[in-house]
Formats: C-alpha cells, structure tokens, sequence
C-alpha cells in the first residue's frame, strides 16, 4: 500500500483507544528495524524525520527507502512524517517530496530554539495547514515548548512557563484547524531528561488531561517520550560509554496519556542507545572485526527489539490491518468539504 495519512493512522487509533510510536530515522538499518518490528506486531507505523535527519540523509535517498519499506512491507500502514519543521518553507519542501504528514513546530521561531509568539505560531502553522491540506497532507502543530522542569528552556525560570496553557491550546487549535498537537507537559529530547527517578508528580499530567478534557476530539502529542531504560545505559557503560546517570518517561505515564488522548509518542533516543549499545559491545568483544555488517546487524536488531517493546507498549500492536489505506485525494476532498478555521 502507499504512505498514508498520518490522520487517517490517529483517527484509527483514537478509535480503538491506542497511541502509536513515531519513530525518528536517518538510514536504511533504521528504517528496517522499525518495519521489522511491526510486522512482527501487526502494528501501523510512524516513521519520522527531523531537518537533521533529511540533510544528514540527502532526503530523496530517505524518501526511496521509505517506499522500499511499503514495497517489502505492504501490509502495514506506515506514514511519513516531518519532525519538528522549523518553517513553512521546510514543511513544504516536505509535502512536494512526498512525506504524508508534517510538523510545523512554530513553538518556536525558525532558528529552531528561540520560544515564538502566539501570533507567530498561529499564522505559521496556518499557512501549513492550508497547503498540506489541499494535498490531503496531515499537520501537527506544537503549543508551548518542550524542555523546562529541570533545563529552564535556558530562560533561568523553572521551565514551567513554557508549558502548555489549555486556554491556549483551544485557541490554537480553532485558529489553525490542525489535525495534531504537541503539548508540553515538562519532557524533554535527549537522553538527558530527568536526574532522579520521575515521580507520579514529576510530569504535568493534569495538564494534559485538562486539555483533554477541552479538547476531546484532538490528537494529542508527546514528545521527548524516551524511556532512556537503565539496561540500554548500562550495555553502553559496560562497553566504554559515559553516559551520566539520568532517567527517561516512565511508560506508565505514557499509558496514562493514551487514556487522556495522546495519540502520537515520539521515541528517538531510545532507538540511539539501543543502537550505539549493540555497535560498542562489538567493538569491544571483537577488535579485530572491520565489516561494517558485524555491527549494523545486530544494532538493528537492538533498535528492532525497543521498538517492539514499544508498539506492544503503546498498544498499537494488532491494529495494522483493521483499515484500508485512505488516498491522499480522498483526504483532501475530506478537508475541502470541512469548514476553514477562524
Ligand atoms: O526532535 C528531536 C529528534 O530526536 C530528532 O533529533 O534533530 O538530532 O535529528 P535530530
Ligand atoms: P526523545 O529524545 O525522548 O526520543 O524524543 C524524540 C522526539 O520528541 C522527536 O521529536
Ligand atoms: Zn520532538
């Protein structure tokens, strides 16, 4: 089947009360390992990439791995996602190539660190909508920033600031007519979230279920969503790494956001530790190995296995054949006959 509609995937999953992984990318070894795993768990798939990972890749050679995975892998639905597009330009450099869903993260300005405006963010992830729209191209957008609790967002506040106001995630979400949104309820990317063990009060859940709570029919987004587990940080160290103490997102809280209407859980530097793991442990075991296949093996295999773990987790797995592939076509003509934002 071809790539789908990243809203198509989370109307599904609301449906069926599940949320679905979008696991970051930027080569071939993790492309299979995620097609891997959700054959093996019957499970549709989310694979994205960042702007790192589309000039890192040379993105036409990413874009033709990724309809070699629907090619070889024709019956699970799998979209292909911008992550944290920094414009409207990048995201329509997105749509043009073919990804079938993008991020417009206008949380923040375009040099991809500085907190925006509200009115920057709405006009920017506005314009997004309109042209992924009439391409039947699905539109997450970001309100509040990512980061915070314990990094401050480098603002020398407590980060909590930069969490997500309810009141304006349901102004956003009328202004800009998105399908998805990212919220921050205090995770942040990198494997460097939290330096003590996460309690039930370390994330904001009651954010999020508020925001449910106004925002019933939305999708909602975690990023940061990283377990960083201690068995990953401790192949790593026992193999010559330096990973400092630190700790991930309990799954468990992740769980509770699928009750409260997270959809979609970004997962990156879960699939890095898996991978970096399984390359030291063969470097360290067999020095005198120099073909690049003895470790690119079994670190897909590594990446495989979390991600697995992962979709079981999320409770995606089973779900892959209880839908047909919608086209593009059909979900723009969907998009046309809805009323525009205000
Ligand atoms: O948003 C963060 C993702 O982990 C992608 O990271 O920008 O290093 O590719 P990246
Ligand atoms: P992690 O760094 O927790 O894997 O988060 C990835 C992410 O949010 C990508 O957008
Ligand atoms: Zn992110």
């Amino acid at each position: 089947m071809p790539l789908v509609s990243l809203r198509q995937v989370l109307d599904e999953a609301a449906k069926g009360g599940y949320g679905v992984g979008a696991f970051n990318v930027n080569n071939m070894e993790q492309i299979q390992a995620i097609m891997e795993a959700a054959r093996e768990t019957k499970s549709p798939v989310i694979i994205q990439a960042s702007r790192g990972a589309r000039s890192y890749s040379q993105d036409r050679f990413l874009y033709h791995l990724m309809l070699a995975a629907t090619e070889l892998y024709p019956e699970i639905p799998t979209v292909l996602h911008l992550d944290h597009g920094n414009s409207p330009e990048t995201c329509q450099s997105a749509i043009d190539m073919g990804f079938t869903s993008v991020m417009m993260d206008g949380s923040l300005l375009p040099d991809g660190k500085t907190p925006s405006s509200f009115e920057y963010n709405v006009e920017a992830t506005r314009k997004v909508v309109e042209a992924a729209h009439a391409k039947g191209v699905t539109v997450e957008g970001e309100i509040g920033c990512l980061g915070g609790i314990e990094d401050g967002h480098g603002s020398g506040g407590s980060g909590l600031e930069h969490l997500t106001d309810p009141d304006q995630a349901v102004e956003f979400v009328k202004a800009t007519g998105l399908d998805a949104l990212a919220i921050a309820i205090g995770t942040s990317h990198g494997a460097y979230k939290f330096s003590s063990k996460p309690t039930g009060e370390t994330l904001k859940m009651e954010r999020l279920i508020e925001i449910h709570k106004r925002l019933p029919g939305v999708h909602l987004v975690m990023h940061g969503s990283s377990s960083v587990p201690q068995d990953l940080q401790d192949i790593i160290n026992k193999y010559g790494g330096k990973l400092k103490p630190t700790w991930g997102v309990p799954v468990e809280e992740i769980q509770l956001g699928i009750k409260n209407g997270v959809r979609k859980i970004n997962v990156d530097t879960d699939s890095r530790l898996a991978i970096t793991g399984a390359i030291r442990k063969v470097f360290f075991e067999k020095p005198e190995e120099f073909d690049p296949r003895s470790y690119l093996k079994p670190a897909r295999e590594a990446m495989k296995k979390v991600v697995a773990l992962r979709m079981t987790q999320f409770g995606q797995a089973g779900h892959a054949s209880d839908y047909q592939p919608l086209s593009l076509k059909t979900m723009a003509d969907t998009y046309a006959a809805q009323p525009v934002a205000v």
